[in-house]
C-alpha cells in the first residue's frame, strides 16, 4: 500500500472528525517516529504531550506487557494486587490524600466537574440547582457535551444541542475579572477550573503572578482552584507541573496523557480528603479507569520523569529552542512563546504561506508539527531529546523556512 491508500482507506472508513498532516507512521522510538516509506522525522508534537518520556520507552513498555500477561482488567467490582501501590505511589508522587483513576483527559476534567460541585452542595452549602463552575475563555477541556459548554471556540460548541448550565466563563490570564465575578457569584462558585498555559489555545502562557492572585481569589471566596495540568503536567513546561512554577497547589489536580508516556489512556483527578470523600460508593466510576495494566504503566512512565530529570531537561532545552526560533530571520514569524518544551510561533498566515503550508515544509525536513487555529505552530518534542537532536531539529525547520524565502 501507499500512503495514499493508507489516506483514502482511514477517510472511507473512519469518521471525519480530524485532519492529519498527510504523513502515515508505523514505527517510533525516543523522539523520532518513521512513515510507512521509511521516512525518518522528530516528532515535534509528542501526541498533544501525551509522549512526554519518548516513544516506545522499554521501561513503560515493558510494565505495559509484564502486567499484561498476569491481569488486565478486574473492574472495581473486586480489590486487585495493583491499584492500591499505584494510589499510594501517585499520592506520595504529587501530594495529595487521594486519587480518582480514569482514562481520558476528558474524563478526568469531567470527573473534577463532578467533584466540585459535589462539594459545593455538600460542604459549601450551595442549592444544588445553583451550583456554578468559573472557566475561561480559550480554555481547551476535552469534547464532552459538559466540557464543551466551557468552550467558546465554536468548533468545539457549536449544533451540538443544548449544553450544560451552570458555568461563568471570564477573560483568561484577567484576575480582576475573577474578583469581579466572585463578588456577585462567589456564595455560589464551587470551582475555577483553568489551565496554567493555554495548549490548545496555542501555548499561551499567563503573566507571572496569575495562577498565585486567581488562587488566593479563590481561597478568599471559599472557591476551589482546579488546575487542568492534562496537557502542561508530567515535567512538560520544565516543573513536574505547570503550577510549580508559582508555588501554586491545585485543590483539585487533573492529570492525563503523560501519565502513561503515551502507550495507553491513563488519567486521574488527585484532591484530599475534605473533596475527594464527597464522593461515595456508587456515584462515579470507570470500568477501566486503574486497571492493572494502567497502573503499571503509569508508575513506570512517572519514575521515567524523574529518573532521567525530565523536567530540567525540559527546561534547558525549551530556552535554546526558543532562543534559535527568535533567531530565524523571517517576516513569517510574528511570536515565539512558550515554557520549558511547551512552545509555539504564531505565523502571519499569507497566502501560500501559512502554517499548514510550514508544517508540510517542515514534514519534507523531517520535523513533524501541527498547527492549531489556524496560524499558531506548536512544537512540543518529547522531553527525552537531547542538545544535539534538538539542534538538528532546529536546523531542519529552519531549512523549511527557507523554503518560503
Ligand atoms: C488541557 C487539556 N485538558 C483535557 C484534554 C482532553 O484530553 P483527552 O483528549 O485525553 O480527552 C486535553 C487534550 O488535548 C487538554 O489539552
Amino acid at each position: 500500500m501507499t500512503p495514499n491508500d493508507y489516506i483514502a482507506r482511514e477517510d472511507k472508513y473512519g469518521a471525519h472528525n480530524y485532519h492529519p498532516l498527510p504523513v502515515v507512521l508505523e514505527k517510533g522510538k525516543g523522539v523520532k517516529v518513521w512513515d510507512v516509506d521509511g521516512k525518518e522525522y522528530y516528532d515535534f508534537l509528542s501526541a498533544y504531550s501525551a509522549v512526554n518520556q519518548g516513544h516506545c520507552h522499554p521501561k513503560i513498555v515493558k510494565a505495559l506487557t509484564d502486567q499484561a500477561q498476569i491481569l488486565t482488567l478486574t473492574s472495581r467490582a473486586f480489590y486487585n494486587n495493583i491499584l492500591g501501590e499505584y494510589e499510594e505511589f501517585v499520592t506520595k508522587y504529587f501530594g495529595y490524600d487521594k486519587v480518582l483513576p480514569m482514562n481520558t483527559g476528558a474524563e478526568a476534567d469531567e470527573t473534577a466537574l463532578k467533584l466540585a460541585r459535589r462539594w459545593g452542595v455538600v460542604k459549601k452549602g450551595i442549592p444544588n440547582d445553583q451550583v456554578k463552575i468559573i472557566c475561561c475563555e480559550g480554555n481547551f477541556h476535552g469534547r464532552t457535551i459538559t466540557i464543551i459548554t466551557m468552550s467558546n471556540d465554536p468548533d468545539s460548541f457549536a449544533n451540538y444541542g443544548p449544553l450544560t448550565p451552570g458555568f461563568i466563563r471570564i477573560p483568561y490570564n484577567d484576575s480582576s475579572a475573577l474578583e469581579e465575578v466572585l463578588k456577585e457569584h462567589g456564595k455560589t462558585t464551587a470551582a475555577f477550573i483553568l489551565e496554567p498555559i493555554q495548549g490548545e489555545a496555542g501555548v499561551f502562557v499567563p503573566d507571572e503572578g496569575y495562577l498565585k492572585k486567581t488562587y488566593e481569589l479563590c481561597k478568599k471566596n471559599n472557591v476551589l482552584f482546579i488546575a487542568d495540568e492534562v496537557q502542561t503536567g508530567i515535567a512538560r513546561t520544565g516543573k513536574m507541573l505547570a503550577c510549580d512554577h508559582e508555588g501554586v497547589r491545585p485543590d483539585i489536580l487533573i492529570l492525563g496523557k503523560a501519565v502513561s508516556g503515551g502507550v495507553m489512556p491513563v488519567s486521574c483527578v488527585l484532591a484530599d480528603d475534605e473533596i475527594m470523600l464527597t464522593i461515595k460508593p456508587g456515584e462515579h466510576g470507570s470500568t477501566f479507569g486503574g486497571n492493572p495494566v494502567a497502573c503499571k504503566v503509569a508508575i513506570a512512565a512517572l519514575n521515567v520523569i524523574k529518573d532521567e530529570k525530565l523536567a530540567e531537561n525540559a527546561e534547558k532545552m525549551g530556552k535554546i529552542f526558543r532562543d534559535e526560533m527568535k533567531a530565524i530571520k523571517t517576516e513569517m514569524i510574528e511570536l515565539v512563546r512558550g515554557k520549558g518544551l511547551l512552545n509555539a510561533i504564531v505565523i502571519r498566515n499569507k497566502p501560500g504561506k501559512t502554517a499548514w503550508d510550514v508544517c508540510l515544509a517542515m514534514a519534507e525536513k523531517g520535523v513533524l508539527a501541527k498547527p492549531t487555529h489556524g496560524n499558531i505552530i506548536r512544537f512540543a518534542p518529547p522531553l527525552v531529546i537531547t542538545e544535539a537532536e534538538l539542534r538538528d531539529a532546529i536546523s531542519r525547520i529552519k531549512e523549511a523556512f527557507k523554503l518560503f524565502e
